[in-house]
This record gives C-alpha cells, structure tokens and sequence, in this order.
C-alpha cells in the first residue's frame, strides 16, 4: 500500500449478476457527486474499483489476474501506479485476506459501499482502508439520488439470502434477507423514470421475498408501479421457487406492464440432489408452480439455473434433470458446474466430488438440451407482433437492438430513437436473437 494523491478519475468494472452491476451504478454516482469524472478506460483511472463476484472459484480467481494485469499496465505506460479498490463478494468474503494477497489500497463490502469515498480519502492519505461491515442502518439512503441512466434500469429491492443452499456464498457475502421500504423504492422508481427509464427490473437475490410490514409481497409493488406514468415495463429477478405466492402469479394474468418472463433457478432435477442441496422444493412442487404460472399467463418465457456435478451427484441423478428441461420447455438458461466454495457445507463433501471430465460431460449434455429449447422457443414467436423496448443501435446502417417482452434480443430497421418502443412483426428466428420488421409506430 502506498501513500497516494486523492483520485479525480476513476473505473469501476463490475463482474457476477446483476445487483452487482446495479451497486457498480451506485458507486459511480456517488463518486461523481465527490466531484470525480468517470473513464471508460480503466487503464487512464487513477482510481479502478473491482466490484467483484464470489459465487464460483473462477469468479474469484478473476479479481487476482485484473489486479495483475492493472498493475502490469501501470508500470509499462505510468509514473503512478492506479489506486485499486477491491468491493463486492470476494471483499467481504475475504476482506484482510486480499489485502496480504494483493496488497490493494481499499476494500470495501456489498452493505458498505456508502463509504467508498471516506476509504479512498483514507487511502490517499497512507492509511488501510477496510470496511466490510453489514451496518443496521442500510447503505441506500446515503447514496445520491439518479440523474441519467438507459432505457432499462435495474433496481435493487430485496437483498440478501436466509436459505443458505449448502453450495452458495451468497447469504455469506451478502448477509441476512432484508427488504428495502415500500417509499423508498416507489421513490427511486420514478426518480428511474424521471432519468430515462421505460424498463425497470426489480432485483433481489430472492426478490420474490420482498414485503414489508403490512404484508404488501412483491405483486403489491409491482402493483404501486404500474400506476407511474411514462414506465412501460416490470420484470423482477431472481426468484426463489418457495417464494412465489399467488398473489405475484396472478400479477402475471392482471398487469398489464408486467413481463412475460419469470426466471426460476431449480438448479437439479433430482429430489435426492435438491435435499442435499438444501433448496427446500421438490421437483415436483417446482413443477407444480410451472402449472399455476403458465395457466396465469399462457405466453409466458421460464428461465432457470442449473448446477451439474453436485457432490455424489449420479448419472441417474442428471438424467433427471435433463428429462426436467424437457417437461419445462425453457426460453433461457444459466447452467455451471459445481464449484466448491471456502465455508459451505458442500465443500466438505470431499468424498463424494464428481471428476472433473464427468462434468463437463454433463455440462455439454445439459446446454444442448437448454439450447435446442431456446431455439424452440424462439422458433415459436416467428410471425408474431409484439412491442420491442429500443436499447441501442445495431451493427448494421439502420439497424437498432432492441428487447422482445419475453426477454429475446431483437434485431429491427426504424428510425426510432433509443429508449423508444416499436411494434414489430418477428420473421426470423435465430438460436440466440430474432430480427423483426416494424409495424405501426407506437406513440412515444
Ligand atoms: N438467489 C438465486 C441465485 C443465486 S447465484 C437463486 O437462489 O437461485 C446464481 C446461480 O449461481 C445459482 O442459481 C446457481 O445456479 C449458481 N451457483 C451458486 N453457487 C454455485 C456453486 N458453488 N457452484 C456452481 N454454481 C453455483
Ligand atoms: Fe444462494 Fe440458495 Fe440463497 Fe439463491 S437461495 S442466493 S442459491 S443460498
Ligand atoms: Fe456474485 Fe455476489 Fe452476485 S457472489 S452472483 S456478486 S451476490
């Protein structure tokens, strides 16, 4: 660690999901609001936040060879090494640790990141720079408020994870489920819209466990922001199977701004697997929750997370959860191998880790079958017209991306501007994306 000059420039480069990319938002703002200027470059920062991922050995394993190569970069082309920020996962879930690793300059946890500035002022000046408590008071109120972001806008809501699955970090580096206020949220919401938002996507590890002291559930929410004008899109995530209630399901058959998507890890097909992982759900009853949602919304694209490989994990076992994807029918998915993890209880099920190359053997088998129902899926809205939210421009002169209401990238020529919707006839239906051609323009 070495004694430093305060930063007027800084990066922040943010890795694993999304409420990682929505706290890498928050930390810009609020060191914009200190007076410093954002780089695209991080090699030009003098300033570059990690905001880091715990969730499987890689993710980790990632930070360290960035630290190494942001320092490689700084001593081939500057005098001043950058000052390096560690936040996210991996800073509290290792905190002092990196700091002897890597010797960075600030670490700082996912409930802490509200002092970010404080600990580069204190890294600046020579002196260690952690802070990786989980405070009682939450991080939210004081954070600056949102001035400018896209078309689709991410907002945290819930966070944290009492289920602790015998796999998962999370309830470790994000601590115990909290939800944020009913005001607080409806505020931020359209304080979104006011900055340019038409999409919001509530998020929260188990954001469907989102609710506050009357018993309003997250469908109340989503009820209190279908009246804000100028928002034309819902979409939550990530959902846990326990907490879909029926109220949320009925919200899929009766609001109107509310996506057909649902995403709804399972991660095995397995009742012996699921039991050993702790997820508190059957296949069946997870099957069962499929039933209620699609009879609420026939249209609607299911999306789920997968682990191949758990400990003791049998062949038998993972052919279970192919032959789930096959009675499911995902539009999209996320699948991993198992990846043991430092303080988890699976991690101590030594005797029982599935070698490597039966892994990935099962890995390859199951994104096969997820992939040939992607393309299904896709393949079943060709010649349909649906509304396209446009994100940004294509590759091609004209062309404009933009995203389906089930979650598909579409490809479209219009001259509508970002952040504009247009009603869209699809005609092609790739694996990975579809190209539409536009209808009637929809009133901005
Ligand atoms: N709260 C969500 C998502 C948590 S993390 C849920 O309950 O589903 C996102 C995904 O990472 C998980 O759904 C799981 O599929 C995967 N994951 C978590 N821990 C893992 C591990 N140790 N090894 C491999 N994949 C893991
Ligand atoms: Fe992890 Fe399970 Fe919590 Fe999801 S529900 S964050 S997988 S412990
Ligand atoms: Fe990764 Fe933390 Fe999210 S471990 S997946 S960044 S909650």
């Amino acid at each position: 660690m070495n004694a430093q000059k305060n930063p007027r420039t800084f990066h922040v480069k943010s890795f694993g999901c999304q409420m990682n990319v929505y706290d890498g938002e928050r930390m810009a703002e609020l060191m914009a609001a200190q007076g410093m200027t954002a780089t695209e470059d991080a090699n030009a920062a003098d300033l570059v936040v990690l905001n880091t991922c715990h969730i499987r050995e890689r993710a980790t394993e990632k930070v360290y060879s960035d630290i190494g190569r942001i320092r490689k970069h700084a001593l081939r082309d500057h005098d001043n090494a950058p000052m390096i920020a560690i936040a996210g996962c991996v800073a509290q879930a290792e905190g002092e640790e990196i700091v002897r690793r890597a010797k960075v300059d600030v670490v700082v946890g996912p409930q802490a990141y509200h002092n970010l500035p404080a600990l580069v002022a204190q890294a600046a000046r020579g002196e260690s720079a952690l802070d990786t408590d989980m405070p009682l008071a939450s991080k939210f109120g004081a954070l600056p408020s949102r001035r400018k972001v896209g078309p689709s806008a991410f907002l945290t809501v819930q966070e944290g994870c009492d289920k602790f699955c015998t796999y998962c970090v999370v309830p470790y580096t994000r601590g115990a489920e909290v939800s944020r206020p009913f005001d607080a949220i409806v505020d931020e919401a359209k304080a979104l819209v006011d900055a340019g938002a038409r999409e919001i996507t509530l998020l929260g590890q188990n954001v469907n466990a989102w609710d506050d002291e009357t018993g309003t559930g997250l469908h109340g929410l989503i009820a209190a922001l279908d009246k804000i004008d100028g928002l034309a899109r819902i979409r939550y995530t990530t959902s846990h199977p326990n907490d879909m209630r029926e109220g949320l399901i009925r919200a899929h058959a009766e609001v109107e701004k509310l996506m057909p998507f649902l995403h709804l890890p399972v991660q095995s097909g397995s009742d012996r697997v699921l039991k050993a992982m702790n997820r508190s759900h059957s296949r069946d009853s997870y099957l069962r929750i499929l039933d209620r949602v699609r009879a609420a919304r026939p249209d609607i694209a299911l999306s789920g997370d997968f682990i191949v490989g758990f400990p003791h994990e049998t062949e038998a076992e993972f052919a279970e959860t192919l032959s789930l994807v096959d009675a499911v029918g995902y539009s999209q998915c996320f699948s991993f191998k198992y990846s043991p993890r430092p303080g988890t209880p699976a991690a101590e099920m030594i005797e029982g880790f599935v070698p490597g190359q039966v892994m990935d053997d099962r890995l390859q088998r199951l994104q096969t079958a997820l992939n040939r129902h992607q393309a299904a899926f896709n393949a079943g809205t060709l010649g349909r017209t649906c509304q396209v939210l446009i994100e940004r421009k294509g590759k091609l002169h004209g062309q404009m991306l933009g995203k389906s209401p089930w979650l598909q990238s579409v490809h479209v020529i219009t001259d509508a501007a970002i952040g504009e919707m247009v009603e869209v006839e699809i005609v092609r239906a790739d694996p990975n994306s579809l190209a539409g051609v536009e209808r009637v323009r929809a009133a901005a």
